[in-house]
């Protein structure tokens, strides 16, 4: 049993499941979300274990730390930051107010949070776990902001496992497509999604807690995935020509 699990992104999705996992397996469960109470399922969302915060607002590190420290949480075991939000748009297309909050909650919002929560995490030799994409991999056509953030993270990620060696694990996890709302949220017309073959939430949130109990960096949901991130790598040309 954990004393403290913080998940972000909890409401929906990959963050559900995995809230889901995890409901029974800590002291104290904090899942974190943008929607009041009473619009989220009671059996899993209740007010000793849910935090509404909107994190496309600077601030919520602070919100998070002190609502914490109300708490008397002072050791977290596992961070998971789930949240982000996509936009489906070529970026000439996409509006400045748009792209900010794409940024604020995919990649400020993690990185000021993981930094307030340091000292906690410092005291459990806690995890933090990222949930970046494939994407982050990849051109990508109409997500370049999202891709970009997702990237930005796993770099932070990269030199922040080597500063903590020893006092905290940093992994990053990068699903491949995923059968959620992001996508609809995102704007991504619904005969593009039906074109691919998409994993459950469930069946990605085991592959990433399996990550999370083995130590596993860089884990993704299949195979194929894996080497589509590897090939983004090293041959993003011919994989540009591909995705056209
Ligand atoms: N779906 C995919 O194909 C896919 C592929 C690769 C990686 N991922 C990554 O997996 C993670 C989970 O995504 P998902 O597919 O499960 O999407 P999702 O169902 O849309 O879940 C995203 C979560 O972030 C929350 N969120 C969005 N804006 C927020 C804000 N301003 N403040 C607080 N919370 C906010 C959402 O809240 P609401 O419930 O209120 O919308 C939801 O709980 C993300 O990091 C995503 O980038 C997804």
């Amino acid at each position: 049993m954990m004393n403290t699990i913080i998940i972000t992104g909890a409401t929906s999705g990959i963050g559900l499941e995995l809230a889901k996992h995890y409901l029974d397996q800590s002291e104290n469960l904090v899942l974190i979300g943008r929607r009041s109470l009473e619009d989220l399922d009671s059996a899993i969302f209740k007010e000793g274990n849910y935090l509404q915060l909107d994190l496309s607002k600077s601030g919520g590190s602070s919100i998070l730390t002190e609502h914490l420290n109300k708490k008397g949480i002072s050791r977290i075991d596992l961070l998971i930051h789930c949240a982000a939000i996509g936009k489906y748009q070529e970026v000439k297309e996409v509006c400045r107010n748009e792209l900010k909050e794409l940024i604020q909650i995919n990649l400020k919002s993690p990185i000021k949070i993981t930094h307030s929560l340091l000292p906690k995490l410092s005291r459990s030799s806690g995890k933090i776990v990222f949930i970046s994409s494939v994407m982050s991999n990849m051109p990508c056509r109409e997500f370049a902001s999202y891709a970009a953030s997702k990237a930005a993270l796993d770099s932070f990620a990269r030199s922040l496992r080597i500063e903590l060696e020893g006092q905290c694990s940093v992994l990053v996890f990068q699903p491949g497509g995923t059968s959620t709302g992001m996508h609809q949220k995102a704007g991504v017309p619904a005969q593009t999604v039906e074109g691919y073959k998409l994993k459950s939430p469930r069946s990605v949130a085991e592959k990433i807690v399996e990550a999370i109990s083995t130590d596993l960096n860089l884990g993704s949901d299949s195979l194929g995935n894996k080497l589509v991130a590897f090939a983004g790598r090293r041959i993003a040309g011919l994989l540009s020509v591909a995705t056209k």
